[in-house]
């Protein structure tokens, strides 16, 4: 890497850190890994914290009761929601609805990409028959969370980036590395960092383009990777360009899965993107 590459990417890590809109986000989820890391804390305690922001409590319960989870009864509060679906789970949930405006605002279609990519993962997840679904889920659902900063916070290297796209036929995430010598994949790792989120988050966000350098998580990093390709090649959302990248050979092997194993994580999907609509409407 060139001494410039270098000085760019700890300018936008910096950038990254500096980032003041993004005000719940560290706030209430470094205060709910505060409190769960008290052994004798419970769901309900949890469950009230988050309760206390009104508007976040009911994005977080839309969710949970959306068709991500399949839930055969409602769940009508947080505390439930945290018995039923895991802490990690909610924790994502209201990370994602603290960002949900930004992450319309930041790019036309990504919204829609990123609830599609959740459900593709929880569907691969579900077809490889993982007890862990519910979180790959969450990690689909967050793992392009460094376009957002990038539209919002850098728009001329983001003008750069979709004219390449444009003009060079590449994928998004090349467009950036030729433009800025890092991209999304890495935004979104500092972004982790940051909000002090778990491996199982981290590292599908920093390398669903690169699946095969997973050291810690790289099974669930594979999923999302494959679950990346899978949506856009559904057409579902849109993610800043018009390709479907190719699903990298390890990543389907290591997972172990076989040509027969696609129509069937696409009838999972299928039912679950139709009863998504809800949560690609305007609002939350
Ligand atoms: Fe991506
Ligand atoms: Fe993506």
């Amino acid at each position: 890497m060139t001494t410039t590459g270098l000085n760019d990417r700890v300018a936008a890590k910096r950038e990254v850190r500096r980032i003041k809109n993004l005000p719940t986000v560290p706030g209430i989820v470094a205060k709910i890994s505060r409190l769960v890391e008290n052994p004798e804390t419970s769901a309900a305690e949890v469950g009230r914290l988050i309760t206390q922001d009104q508007v976040l409590s009911a994005k977080v319960l839309r969710m949970a009761n959306s068709a991500f989870f399949g839930m055969s009864r409602k769940i009508s509060s947080i505390a439930q929601a945290l018995m039923i679906l895991g802490f990690d789970v909610v924790k994502g949930l209201v990370l994602t609805s603290s960002v949900f405006d930004m992450i319309q605002k930041s790019m036309a279609g990504l919204w829609e990409h990123s609830i599609g990519c959740a459900a593709a993962s929880g569907a691969v997840a579900t077809a490889l028959g993982r007890d862990d679904a519910e979180e790959i889920l969450v990690a689909g659902l967050l793992h392009d969370l460094g376009k957002v900063v990038l539209a919002l916070n850098m728009p001329e290297e983001m003008d750069l980036i979709k004219s390449k796209v444009e003009s060079d036929n590449v994928l998004f995430y090349e467009a950036e590395t030729a433009v800025m010598d890092f991209h999304h994949g890495e935004i979104g790792q500092w972004l982790a960092e940051h909000w002090n989120l778990p491996e199982s988050l981290a590292e599908p966000m920093r390398l669903h383009h690169n699946p095969e350098r997973a050291m810690v998580q790289p099974e669930c990093t594979a999923i999302v990777h494959i679950a990346d390709s899978i949506i856009r090649g559904w057409g579902f959302g849109y993610a800043g360009d018009p390709w479907v990248p190719p699903i990298s050979p390890a990543a389907w092997e290591m997972l172990k899965l076989k040509g027969k194993d696609l129509p069937e994580i696409l009838n999972i999907l299928e039912p679950k993107l139709a009863n998504l609509s809800e949560l690609t409407q305007s609002g939350s």
